[in-house]
């Protein structure tokens, strides 16, 4: 096909099957095919190369790529281990044209790439932006500007959701304020998100004080920072309380970045971040029904020794399975890090109100509360819990529209 031809049938930006924006980037200046690579030079100077294999394998013509679906249909396993050249063209609108020769059990083959779908794709050690770690650490002082959404806005605009995802993102919690005090309420607000987390606790879960309690939190005494459910392989993400009722006296509640305070931990007392993040100990739940068991450190890492996973949670620690030699080290450790989990300066302290709601994420911040008097007035919070997937899927599709 001649270079005029090209231009005269490509004038649009090629189809490349994505909902998520690509289209309006730098266009390319230049392409030529070497050593089983193309590559490629755009006019904002960026240069990268596309493997052959990689560039035939994310052709996004409809027979490579469902037009329905979008989803991959090419199989690189029906080609060749090492493909034959392309002929190598820049169509006038700027995209990238391949024409791939007949080879065993193919004929020809054209595909067509946008210019601003490679680029965004040039630099491979580029993460998905949401992938970006934006954690904010903060201290008490973060009184002073709490992340707060009003729940109207929340509900029923663009920007209040996406307020609410970012400070979730940056702070790992946000407040819901001026909402309803209708049980079942925090369904509704986990549903403008996605779809609520079962447990063994229910679809939701009220947070009062039981005649019959099966769990601490249905009683009225303090609870001490902590995470839920880490008695699972995979605690929840995130959980959300919501206040319906709050006229006992006392039940403060209490929000704490337990991870800057394990970032903390591993600058002050190295040994004890050591054994905490080495130490297997075990976690359980059970009750007439249920026996929910795992085995883990209290504080998960990444593979550079960064905190990821805290799971804290005192009363539902099992029995310490550890060699005797260990179990005073693991004491200690686990000591010092409760102490400066207890430490004023880096607790939020605050009152939930009646149409108020928390929401938090599970694995970083911790929550806890002061002993309330059942006596003096009626406490009742719903809580419920929601996936990480779900809460950055949401965040995508709000930033399609938003580019
Ligand atoms: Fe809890």
């Amino acid at each position: 096909m001649t270079a005029e031809a090209l231009a005269a049938e490509y004038t649009t930006t090629a189809d490349m099957g994505e909902l998520a924006p690509y289209a309006g980037g730098p266009d390319l200046t230049d392409a030529a095919s070497h050593n089983g690579s193309v590559q490629l030079t755009w006019e904002d100077g960026t240069q990268a190369d596309f493997p052959l294999m990689w560039l035939r394998d994310h052709c996004a013509c409809t027979q490579c790529r469902h037009p329905q679906t979008r989803e991959r249909l090419v199989r690189i396993i029906d080609l060749p281990e090492t493909l034959p050249e392309p002929a190598v063209t820049l169509t006038e609108s700027g995209a990238l044209h391949l024409e791939w020769p007949a080879m065993e059990g193919f004929g020809v083959h054209e595909s067509l790439f946008d210019a601003g779908w490679l680029h965004q794709r040039a630099d491979a050690s580029r993460a998905d932006p949401l992938d970006v770690d934006r954690k904010t650490p903060w201290t008490s002082a973060i009184a002073d500007a709490l992340p707060v959404v009003d729940h109207h806005a929340f509900m029923n605009t663009e920007a209040g959701l996406s307020d609410w995802l970012q400070a979730l993102d940056r702070y790992g919690f946000a407040v819901l304020r001026n909402g309803p005090t209708e049980p079942g309420e925090v369904i509704r607000v986990a549903e403008r998100v996605g779809w609520p987390r079962e447990t063994n606790f229910g679809r939701h879960f009220d947070v009062v004080s039981m005649p019959d309690p099966n769990n601490a939190a249905y009683t009225a005494v303090a609870l001490e920072p902590h995470v839920d459910l880490p008695n699972w392989q995979r605690p929840p993400d995130f959980q959300m309380l919501y206040c319906l009722a709050n006229e006992s006296e006392g039940g403060e509640s209490t929000l704490t970045d337990g991870m800057a305070v394990a970032r903390a931990l591993r600058d002050r007392d190295p040994e004890a971040y050591r054994v905490l993040t080495e130490t297997e100990i075990d976690f359980r739940f059970q009750d007439e029904s249920s026996d929910i068991h795992y085995r883990a450190p209290v504080i998960g890492c990444d593979d550079y020794g960064n905190p990821t996973v805290l799971r804290f949670n005192n009363w539902i620690r099992d029995t310490l399975r550890l060699p005797a030699a260990e179990v005073d080290a693991f004491y200690r450790a686990y000591r010092r890090f409760w102490q400066m989990l207890r430490d004023p300066a880096w607790t939020l302290r605050f009152m939930l109100r009646p149409g108020e709601m928390i929401a938090f994420d599970n694995l970083r911040v911790l929550h806890g509360r002061d002993a309330f008097d059942p006596n003096t007035g009626h406490r009742h919070l719903q809580g419920t819990y929601l996936d990480r997937d779900l809460i950055r899927s949401r965040q995508r599709v709000l930033e399609r529209s938003r580019a």
